[in-house]
């Protein structure tokens, strides 16, 4: 099977979709690899390491007679017409918001698989870029959290006096909500985390966070271990519960989200009012509107003395490790995909049937037809 690895044409997107590393096993299993030039370079891999580990370089026009084209970031509705029909794309699709692609992708008649609506299950685990993005995101708020805010993150006893530690916390604690815990209480900073999901709490105390209970017997569990709305009561509850915390808090990290909405709004103008000045909050929600309402995307403001960080694309900003665990993932996900003849397209199977969005002209894929139905 050819393979073609596409360069990421997105403002600010260092990553790649295969490492030269993956090329040894990928040859094992008959895939042969075309590396665009260049397309490696802002992750740390030049064309020479592709080359050495035994992929071609091409430049993208002869790189078209591929069956399957890679890439990490969706592509624009002029890359997609530049696709030959009948082939496969598999990157990060959006689906369930991204209408314009999916309907473009089905006109061209591309067998598209969006590798961040891969089911979230334990046999996709090793597929799952939503987790090893997620991951890397956590750790990334926290580190520039650190270098944001004026204080140390440990507690320290010194000649100069005793430093109290940061006090960090962390809305949402899911992967990047955990990884996030994990990295602030590392740098000795005092961290505490809430979550709509009950099961999260020893997961919570298991990384040495505190966890802040809502005082209510609403479970936000919804379908596919993602989060599910709340109603008004809950809502107003947690606002009081963050309310109470968030003036004491130096760092606030919201990673909450359910897919294919709009983040929920759990700091309010209010909120951060309540904040000390030289706080810093990091935004992971700042892509789909931000968990602050004083977020704005891809910036950096000062509101009320508070500094809100919107950045959108953290994993990018950790290229090579992103690109690596990237890698592997799609590596896992070509195994699981395709045998000695190509594309195995297996429909009963629900890691295949749950990440194709189109093929054939027609948009397959249930939640995102379902959206696209309601508007
Ligand atoms: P996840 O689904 O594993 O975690 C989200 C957590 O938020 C879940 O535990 C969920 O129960 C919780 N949650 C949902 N609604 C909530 C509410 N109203 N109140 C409290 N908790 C609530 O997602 P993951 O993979 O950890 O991603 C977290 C966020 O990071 C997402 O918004 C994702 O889009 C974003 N992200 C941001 C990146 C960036 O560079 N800024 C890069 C990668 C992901």
């Amino acid at each position: 099977m050819k393979i073609s690895v596409l360069k990421e044409t997105m403002a600010g997107e260092k990553r790649v979709a295969i490492v030269p590393e993956a090329l040894k096993r990928l040859a094992k299993h008959n895939f042969q690899v075309t590396v665009q030039a260049g397309a490696g370079l802002s992750a740390g891999y030049s064309d020479e390491d592709y080359e050495k580990a035994g992929a071609v370089v091409a430049e993208l026009a002869g790189m078209m007679d591929a069956d399957v084209f890679i890439k990490v970031q969706p592509p624009t509705l002029e890359e997609v017409d530049t696709l030959p029909a009948n082939k496969a794309l598999i990157s990060i699709l959006q689906p369930l918001t991204r209408f314009d692609l999916v309907r473009k992708l089905a006109r061209q008649k591309i067998t598209a698989f969006g590798l961040d609506v891969i089911p979230r299950t334990t046999l996709a685990q090793s597929m799952d870029i939503l987790s090893s993005m997620s991951t890397i995101t956590g750790y990334k708020a926290v580190v520039l959290a650190a270098d944001s805010i004026n204080k140390f993150f440990p507690m320290l006893m010194t000649a100069a006096g005793t430093v109290a530690p940061a006090r960090v916390m962390v809305l949402g604690a899911g992967v990047a909500g955990l990884m996030a815990c994990a990295t602030a209480k590392r740098l000795g900073a005092v961290v505490e985390a809430t979550d709509v999901r009950p099961e999260v709490k020893e997961q919570v105390k298991s990384v040495g966070a505190k966890f802040l209970e809502v005082k209510s017997d609403e479970s936000g569990a919804g379908e596919g271990g993602y989060a599910k709305e709340m109603s008004e009561d809950y809502k107003r509850r947690q606002a009081e519960m963050i309310a109470k915390h968030i003036a004491r808090a130096d760092v606030v990290i919201p990673t909450a989200l359910i897919p294919g909405r709009k983040a929920p709004v759990l700091i309010t103008e209010e909120h951060v009012k309540s904040m000390k000045t030289g706080s810093v909050i990091v935004d992971l929600a700042a892509e789909m509107g931000g968990n602050c309402e004083l977020t704005e995307r891809d910036k950096s403001v000062v509101k009320h003395g508070v500094l809100i960080i919107g950045e959108s694309n953290l994993p990018s900003a950790m290229s090579y490790h992103a690109s690596q665990m990237f890698s592997k993932n799609i590596e896992r996900y070509l195994f699981h995909l395709c045998d000695e003849k190509g594309l195995k397209m297996d429909m009963a199977d629900e890691i295949t049937s749950g990440s194709l969005v189109t093929r054939d002209g027609e948009i397959l894929h249930a939640r995102t037809k379902q959206l696209m139905e309601q508007g």
